[in-house]
């Protein structure tokens, strides 16, 4: 793929975009610029010249995010827009990062289609909603984009933000179906998306769901044979949580349409886990701690702890 990439954020999606691109040959760049700051992007955007424009920028966690709402809109809303408008100009394919948390499922047979109604229930979903509406406003004709709804990434890096990371940290667990995001599918399906450059929007996500619980089994089968597993109700996990948790099935028959193949969860979840497994047993103990330390963090503004993720890396 003859193309030149610019990559917007340096998170988990954003790393992950680039050591993939790196992988498979194609030139990526990570961006050096504050998304609030229209200048600065404008300046990165002409300097580097891309044919591709993928923003992973964003702020992430919920509870910081409901304590300081200007700066998540800033960033997440008018953010994205800066970015939007600069691809626009410069005429630049924009890949946009959204999230499968606008929606709530009812259950596993409620799956939400890119049409349906978004019914946001965290300050950081409707920043996703705006970003999405904003992106789209007060373009030219020509502005070609697509914006993308991921939801619950896993993969097999021991990232913190990594929600099979998350889980390793947690002791309560919910039983309820949520679609999930395999990061490796992802950036197959991406490569796929850059080749023929559609727009519109695209539930990105693997086929079929999953619960925390059963993916918790699985961790305490290959990675933390200690971990306390209790199952709990949605409601009793909602008063843990300063922030509603919703559950979200995402259709995925346009994505199928889109890039052919999408795996099932069924056919990777164990699989993704047994990789995890063993990156992580290739890694330092200082870098396993790192992540842990970062994960932990963010798991005690939602949840109780567990007392058995040192034993990851002692
Ligand atoms: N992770 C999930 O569960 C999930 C699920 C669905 C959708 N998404 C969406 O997918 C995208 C990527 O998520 P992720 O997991 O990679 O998040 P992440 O790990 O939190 O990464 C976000 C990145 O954005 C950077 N950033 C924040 N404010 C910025 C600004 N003003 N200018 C430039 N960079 C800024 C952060 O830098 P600092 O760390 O320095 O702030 C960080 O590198 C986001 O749009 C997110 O909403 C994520």
């Amino acid at each position: 793929m003859k193309q030149k990439i610019l990559i917007f954020g340096n998170g988990q999606i954003g790393a992950f975009y680039k050591s993939h691109f790196d992988k498979i040959g194609v030139k990526a760049e990570i961006a050096n610029a504050d998304i609030t700051d229209l200048e600065s992007v404008e300046r990165e955007i002409s300097s580097i010249n891309p044919d591709v424009v993928i923003n992973t920028a964003a702020k992430t966690n919920l509870e910081w995010c409901a304590n300081n709402k200007l700066e998540t809109f800033n960033t997440n809303v008018l953010g994205a827009d800066n970015i939007a408008q600069t691809c626009d100009k410069h005429g630049v394919y924009f890949i946009h990062f959204s999230s499968g948390c606008i929606f709530e499922s009812k259950d596993f047979n409620d799956a939400k289609k890119e049409t349906s109604i978004p019914a946001p229930a965290a300050y950081y979903s409707w920043t996703k909603v705006w970003s999405e509406q904003l992106v789209q406003f007060n373009k030219s004709r020509d502005f070609k984009y697509i914006i993308l709804r991921p939801r619950q990434p896993i993969s097999s890096q021991f990232n913190y933000k990594n929600t099979l990371v998350k889980l390793l940290t947690f002791t309560k667990f919910i039983d309820t179906p949520n679609t999930v995001t395999v990061l490796e599918d992802l950036m197959e399906w991406t490569t796929k998306i850059i080749e023929t450059k559609p727009v519109g929007v695209l539930n990105v996500a693997n086929e079929g769901w999953t619960t925390p619980y059963k993916e918790a089994l699985l961790l305490k089968k290959y990675i933390l044979p200690g971990l306390p597993i209790e199952k709990i109700t949605k409601s009793e996990l909602n008063k843990l949580t300063p922030n509603k948790r919703v559950d979200t099935i995402l259709d995925v028959t346009k994505l199928k349409r889109l890039v052919g193949k999408v795996d099932s969860i069924d056919q990777k979840l164990e699989k993704i886990i047994i990789e995890l497994g063993n990156n992580l047993k290739a890694m330092s103990k200082e870098d396993i701690s790192l992540q842990l330390e970062k994960t932990i963090q963010q798991s005690k503004t939602r949840t109780v702890v567990n007392d058995q993720w040192p034993s990851l890396y002692n």
